[in-house]
């Protein structure tokens, strides 16, 4: 068995992570050896330029011109495998935490969790995709009478045009998928190290800015915000009578960390972070409970000083997120892959889980 360790471990097939955002698509490919995630390659493109937009911004794309995009990202980042795991929108699935009966019988408490569901699901149960979680009691042994009869549950339901939409991307770009994952739940494995403290996590996206909280493993809470970092391009374009493109240039140029243009980096992330401190209040008032750690991904979480801004915000633990952490790379990366780390959660999250069915 040693002779393993010797010649670097088993190895495995390489898996892909494809993270379809509503401004650009991402990639990353993984092989496991040696019980490591080795990273084989990673890219991104802009859907803008495929769809009459510009790079940055969010469109609205038919599958055809996603999987025309897809196709030539495939190509340009050298990707070797298709077997692949696929991101969900948010903005397309339905999450709600409820409290339904509590059944000592794991087939009876399934019968009930799928009947009481549709109450929940604004659509013909039939129309969707419907999963969902137990949450563990945050003190077990200690429920009082009410507490012991209910049992908390993650419902999670995603509609079945939308799985369309995305087996037929998938088709036409010559992939194969075994899952199709929400994107909360892979930024989730690839970036909250401690799943069960309650931990916010905030995916600054084009246009906009997913809010969740996660906490004894599940999502407790989600929501979205309508500001994202389109909005700061946007924002430098019409202060300094600029194009988009050039607008874009310099928000990623100069970030937080230059006078140029901070004033309106600080309008957007001021917007943002507000309304995810209420969120924050929200969950603390209701649970009891205090968040220990925020941690920022997305495009937007590239941003330049960003963690020094947030930390001014928040009076907790913000942590820029680092999803390659979890791979092997070779050392000189190291700097770069930190740098663009929050741009790539996604991707990196369904490449992990795809890791596991290997
Ligand atoms: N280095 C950078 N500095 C600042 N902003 C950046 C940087 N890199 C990318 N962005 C911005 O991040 C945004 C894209 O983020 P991301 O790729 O997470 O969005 P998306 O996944 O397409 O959107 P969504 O998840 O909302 O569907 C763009 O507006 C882009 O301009
Ligand atoms: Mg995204």
């Amino acid at each position: 068995m040693a002779f393993f360790g010797l010649f670097g471990g088993k190895k495995s097939a390489s898996v892909l992570g494809v993270d379809i955002g509503s401004s650009s698509l991402k990639v990353v490919q993984l092989r496991k050896q040696g019980g490591k995630a080795i990273l084989e390659t990673y890219g991104e493109l802009a859907l803008g330029p495929y769809g009459g937009s510009e790079v940055g911004q969010a469109t609205n794309l038919s599958a055809e011109q996603i999987a025309t995009t897809l196709k030539d990202l495939l190509r340009e980042a050298k990707v070797t495998t298709k077997s692949c795991g696929v991101s969900i929108p948010y903005a397309r699935s339905l999450l709600t935490l409820v409290e339904l009966p509590r059944r000592r019988d794991a087939r009876e408490q399934k019968t009930v969790i799928e009947l009481e569901a549709r109450k929940y699901i604004p659509v013909p149960i039939a129309e969707v995709q419907l999963d969902w979680f137990i949450v563990p009691s945050s003190e077990p042994g200690k429920e009082d009478a009410y507490q012991a009869s209910k049992v908390e549950v993650l419902l999670v339901a995603v509609h079945n045009d939308e799985l369309k939409i995305l087996e037929s991307v998938v088709k036409e770009s010559g992939l194969t998928a075994s899952f199709y994952e929400i994107e909360i739940f892979s930024t989730i494995r690839a970036v909250v190290d401690e799943p069960m403290k309650p931990t916010m996590v905030l995916d600054i996206g084009a246009a906009s800015t997913k809010v969740y909280v996660v906490e004894r493993g599940v999502v407790a809470l989600s929501h979205s915000i309508s500001a994202g970092s389109q909005d700061i391009t946007r924002a430098i374009a019409a202060s300094g009578n600029l194009t988009i493109a050039r607008a874009e240039a310099l928000k990623k140029e100069e970030g937080l960390g230059e006078d140029g243009s901070r004033s309106s980096l600080e309008l957007v992330f001021s917007r943002i972070f507000s309304e995810a401190r209420r969120v924050v209040m929200q969950y603390e008032t209701t649970n009891r409970k205090s968040i220990t750690a925020i941690v920022l991904t997305g495009g937007g979480g590239v941003t330049k000083e960003l963690g020094v801004y947030a930390k001014q915000t928040f009076s907790i633990d913000v942590r820029v997120g680092d999803p390659f952490a979890k791979t092997e790379a070779p050392a000189f990366m190291r700097p770069i892959l930190e740098e663009i780390g929050p741009e790539f959660a996604v991707a990196v999250g369904l490449a992990l889980r795809k890791l596991t069915e290997e």
